[in-house]
């Protein structure tokens, strides 16, 4: 089974940098298909922690092929900074790629982010700030820069020029900002160019050839389903498919060539940035949740917003994506509660609504109806099997696996790399 994707099922931060890594040794490519430097992956290697941004968590595995596939916007110079910060602690990045086609996140993007969610207000997105929305903005405006545009000065050039020409009126006469220069921008990203050149590749060939040769290609998705800018809560979104469709898309693989869609759920809920969340918590539970489970964010450091677990929203993302496994994670983080409440189900507007609501509004007033299943007061973060878990986090997982829409093939009980439980072989 060569194709494997890992999706966020949630509002992201679910610990798909965690699963990558777990797959790491037993896979031959890891590409990053969505999003740009907005996504925050951390893993724990003996202790050792490792933040990712732009590049895929699976970099850290040995002997892996990394790809930055054509779906991602690239702040090049946060590339090399974290390229330089693993190559400092002894990673070997050498065989990185990256497509000629993703696109490139300028200084430009990053100040029209921020101008833009400070005229919004009180509508504020709460966006990471990084320049993601305005660059693939540019994408679909086709005025967008590529990274093969640094390797033509001329064409580099009248594409920047093409860009600023009308942004320059937004920022100077709208956002009362001043101009950028063409040339500020220009003798920037060619600096750049020589040491990208080695690395840029046609990654769709490469990946459609390694599967040809039946590799084992991970496709590790930024952001989450719910973030997803189709099927999630628009416009509190990110501005890609960070949904399992973008893994073709943004990579130039034929759908049909996926074999497994592994969806990340954490054994609760978080979310980072406004929108609404129907379980989110604003008492002591919150602070709880927030505290036990160390939920700040991994890219900008905001306390996260947390709440119960939601099951439409797993189900829903299993129908999204066709999760065909789930991998639960942070379930170490409920040891200690006497009773976990669960939403199986919605009250919207006094009528009990059993899936994610089709309309915003109506996903706005979603009131969460729960069911409550017993907690257990053991410490699970050594268990390796599912039959060292305590009989009522077995029953705990069995539960939230029969109304999520796919089996739980495996369950996280710490942030280590050694800290899980596989139920079932997610590759083969
Ligand atoms: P990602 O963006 O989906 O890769 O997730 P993040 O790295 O932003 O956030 C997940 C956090 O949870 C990280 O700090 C991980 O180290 C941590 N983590 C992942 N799995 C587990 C788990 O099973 N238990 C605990 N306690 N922490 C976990
Ligand atoms: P990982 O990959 C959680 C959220 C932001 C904001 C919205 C839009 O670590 O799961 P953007 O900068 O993308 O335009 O912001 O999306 N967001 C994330 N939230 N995890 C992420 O990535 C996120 N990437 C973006 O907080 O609400
Ligand atoms: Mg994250």
């Amino acid at each position: 089974m060569p194709a494997i994707v890992i999706i966020g099922a949630q509002w992201g931060d679910e610990g798909k940098g965690k699963a990558t890594d777990l797959l790491g040794s037993r896979i031959d490519y890891v590409v990053k298909f969505n999003g740009g430097n907005n996504a925050g992956h951390t893993v724990v290697i003996d202790g050792e922690k490792y933040a990712l941004h732009l590049l895929p968590s699976g970099i850290l595995s040995e002997g892996v092929i990394p790809v930055i596939s054509n779906g991602v916007v690239i702040d090049i110079e946060v590339l090399f900074e974290e390229l330089d910060a693993l190559i400092a602690r002894g990673v070997d990045v050498s065989r990185l790629m990256i497509s000629s086609n993703a696109h490139v996140i300028t200084q430009y993007h990053r100040t029209l982010d921020k101008v833009t969610e400070r005229f919004l207000g009180k509508r504020q997105i709460g966006t990471t700030g990084r320049g993601i929305g305005p660059a693939y903005a540019d994408k679909i405006n086709r005025v967008g820069i590529r990274i093969q545009d640094l390797f033509d000065e001329n064409i580099l050039r009248q594409k920047v020029q093409g860009a600023l020409h009308q942004k320059n009126h937004l920022l100077v006469k709208i956002y009362n900002r001043r101009a950028i220069e063409v040339e500020e921008i220009v003798s920037n990203l060619l600096s750049y160019a020589e040491r990208l050149r080695p690395m840029v590749a046609d990654t769709a060939l490469v990946l459609n050839d390694a599967l040809d040769a039946q590799k084992i290609v991970l496709f590790e998705g930024g952001q989450a389903t719910m973030l997803d800018v189709d099927h999630g809560t628009y416009p509190f979104v990110t501005s890609s498919n960070s949904t399992s469709g973008g893994a073709s898309t943004g990579s130039g693989i034929g759908p049909n060539r996926i074999d497994r869609v592994i969806g990340i759920v954490k054994a609760y809920t978080t979310r980072v940035g406004a929108g609404p969340f129907p379980t989110e918590l604003h008492g002591e539970d919150g602070e709880w949740l927030r505290q036990k489970g160390f939920e700040f964010g991994t890219t900008t450091g905001r306390p996260r917003r947390t709440g119960w677990y939601d099951a439409p929203i797993a189900r829903y993302s299993a129908r999204i994506n066709g999760v065909t496994d789930f991998v639960m994670t942070k379930l170490d983080v409920l040891s200690g509660l006497e009773k976990i409440p669960v939403c199986v189900a919605y009250s919207v507007d006094g009528v009990r609504v059993d899936e994610v609501p089709a309309s915003q509004s109506d996903f706005h007033h979603a009131v969460p109806i729960y069911e409550e299943f017993d907690g257990w007061q053991e410490d699970i973060t050594g268990a390796r099997e599912f039959s060292d878990l305590p009989q009522k986090a077995q029953d705990y997982v069995l539960a939230i696996e029969a109304i999520s829409g796919a089996r739980i093939s495996a369950i996280g009980v710490g942030p280590g790399r050694e800290a899980i439980v596989v139920r079932h072989d997610l590759i083969n």
